[in-house]
């Protein structure tokens, strides 16, 4: 009997998926966003997985610095058009990063395998074409180690001592915030078209848990050398409606593009 119980516990854990998400990211030089597929306070906290984990970015390969966007059990793959939904909840100024300056926000571990520490990957291609990225320095991480972090309460000792038979599920909810930040490398210079804005990289946040790895994608600027779009106030709504229109284009082809390049990621650019 013990040992069925023990053989279920052991074959379960790793089929509760597990996850942590991108909350907000500020840049050093204003601007805020969150990460594509997030559904903002819709999404309990506390709860079951199924309620909790729905608009958490899973990607497809371990490696961080690997291609794509991931995708969500909630709004399925995540897509570049995915930004106009991101900038709807947190607003139209993306994160503004100065030369050598830096991102810095709130990761919400969501269950137990959602732990740091997490990788920062910059696409400057601003396409999801991660492989030939460059990754940021982490300098305020999330805690956690290969992706995992003891539940609440799962931290006093017995607790921990039945996650590690087996006896207890591992991943269960945590829903607590951690600060974040990186550095973006200097001389970073972004070139994609997102959300109706140019000049834009992507930033892969990814943890290394093996039921994952988990995280999201956010959309950046370089301050100054980015925005003249992402100041549209006084043009005429006609004009500022052509403008959208004609950079989703771009945003389109961008998307085409980077699917006949980068074969790895196109199965989440749908
Ligand atoms: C994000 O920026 C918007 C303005 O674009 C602001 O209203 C909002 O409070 C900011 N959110 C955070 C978390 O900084
Ligand atoms: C936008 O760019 C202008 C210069 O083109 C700069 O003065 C301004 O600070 C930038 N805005 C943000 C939010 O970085």
């Amino acid at each position: 009997m013990l040992s069925k119980l023990l053989f279920v516990a052991l074959v379960a854990s790793p089929l509760v998926a597990a996850h942590g998400k991108v909350a907000v990211i500020t840049g050093d030089a204003g601007g805020n966003t969150t990460a594509l597929g997030i559904q903002g306070g819709i999404v309990p906290g506390p709860g079951k997985n199924s309620v909790t984990e729905v608009d958490t970015t899973v990607f497809n390969s371990k490696k961080a610095l690997s291609n794509g966007l991931g995708k969500t059990t909630g709004g399925g793959a995540n897509t570049l058009a995915g930004m106009s939904a991101v900038m709807a909840q947190s607003g139209s100024v993306l994160p503004q990063v100065s030369n050598g300056g830096s991102i810095s926000g709130t990761i919400h571990i969501v269950t137990t395998d959602g732990a740091g520490p997490y990788t920062a990957v910059v696409d400057p291609t601003g396409t999801g074409a991660f492989a030939s990225g460059t990754e940021a320095t982490v300098t305020t991480q999330v805690p956690g180690k290969n992706g995992n972090i003891a539940a609440p309460n799962q931290r006093r000792f017995l607790p921990r001592m039945l996650v590690k038979m087996g006896l207890m599920k591992r991943a269960k909810n945590v829903n607590e915030d951690y600060p974040f930040s990186a550095t973006i490398p200097a001389g970073t210079t972004c070139s994609g078209t997102v959300g109706g804005q140019s000049n834009v990289c992507l930033v892969k946040l990814v943890n290394p848990s093996g039921a994952g790895p988990f995280g999201g994608v956010i959309a950046i600027q370089m301050a100054g050398a980015a925005n003249s779009s992402a100041a549209p106030a006084a043009a005429p709504a006609a004009a500022a409606a052509g403008t959208t229109t004609a950079e989703a284009a771009k945003a389109g082809k961008a998307g085409a593009a980077a699917k006949k390049a980068k074969p790895v990621g196109a199965k989440f650019r749908a």
